[in-house]
C-alpha cells in the first residue's frame, strides 16, 4: 500500500542548502521564464510551447493530487524558486512512479542543488510514500543529469535506440531507475 495522503498532503523537505515545497500557481513568474530558457528547454527536450495561461492553470492544479507529487525547489538561504521536480505516473499497485527534474537555468547547474533534491525527494518517494521503484528518463547528450542521478543512487538499465529527434538529429534516451532496496548515498 502507498500512502496517498502523504501525495495528497506533500510535506515540506528540508535538506541542507534547498527545500522542496509544493508547487503551486505563486510559481508562476519564475517557472514561466524557466520554461522559456533555452538550454533547459534542449536538455529536458521540450517541443511544446506552451501559453501562459495554460502554464498558470496546471500550476494551480498541483496541490491536492494524491496519484503524483510536484515540488518547486527552493534555495534555503533565500527560499528563491531554483528549480521544480516531480514523481509523475504512479501505479498505485506496482508502488512505482516516474521521475522528473529541472533547475531553472544554467546559473543554478552544477552547484550540488539536483542531486540534493534529488536524493530528498527520493527518500520521500521511498520512506514516506512507500514507493519501491522509481525510473526515468535522459537523453545521451545530458552527462550531467545522469551524473547527478548516480549519484543520487539511479542505476542505468536500458537505452531506447533514436526515441528523441532534436535539432535535426535523432537521439537516444537513456533509462534509469532506483528501487527502495537499493544503496542510498
Ligand atoms: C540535471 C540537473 C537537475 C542536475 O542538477 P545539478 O545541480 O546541475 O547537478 P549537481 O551539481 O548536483 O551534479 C552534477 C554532476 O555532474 C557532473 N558533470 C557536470 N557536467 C558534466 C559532464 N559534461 N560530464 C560528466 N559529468 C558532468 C558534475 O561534476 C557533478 O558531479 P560530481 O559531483 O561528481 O563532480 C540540472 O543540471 C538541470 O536541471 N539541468 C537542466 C534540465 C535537465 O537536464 N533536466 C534533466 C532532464 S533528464
Amino acid at each position: 500500500m502507498i500512502d496517498t495522503e502523504a501525495l495528497r498532503t506533500q510535506p515540506e523537505l528540508t535538506g541542507e542548502n534547498v527545500v522542496l515545497t509544493q508547487l503551486d500557481e505563486s510559481y508562476f513568474e519564475t517557472g514561466w521564464e524557466a520554461l522559456r530558457e533555452p538550454e533547459s528547454r534542449r536538455l529536458t527536450g521540450t517541443h511544446t510551447e506552451f501559453t501562459p495561461e495554460q502554464v498558470r492553470t496546471w500550476l494551480a492544479g498541483r496541490p491536492g493530487l494524491d496519484d503524483r507529487a510536484d515540488y518547486a525547489i527552493v534555495r534555503k538561504t533565500d527560499r528563491a524558486h531554483i528549480g521544480d521536480l516531480a514523481l509523475t505516473d504512479i501505479d498505485k499497485d506496482n508502488r512505482s512512479a516516474s521521475f522528473r527534474i529541472a533547475l531553472n537555468g544554467p546559473e543554478f547547474y552544477g552547484k550540488g542543488y539536483g542531486t540534493e533534491a534529488t536524493g530528498l525527494l527520493l527518500g520521500y518517494a521511498f520512506d514516506v510514500v512507500g514507493l519501491h521503484r522509481v525510473s526515468l528518463e535522459v537523453f545521451d547528450y545530458n552527462p550531467r543529469a545522469r551524473r547527478a542521478y548516480e549519484k543520487a543512487g539511479f542505476v542505468r538499465e536500458g537505452l531506447q535506440r533514436q526515441a528523441l529527434w532534436w535539432d535535426g538529429e535523432w537521439h537516444d534516451v537513456i533509462t534509469m531507475a532506483v528501487l527502495a532496496t537499493d544503496p542510498r548515498p
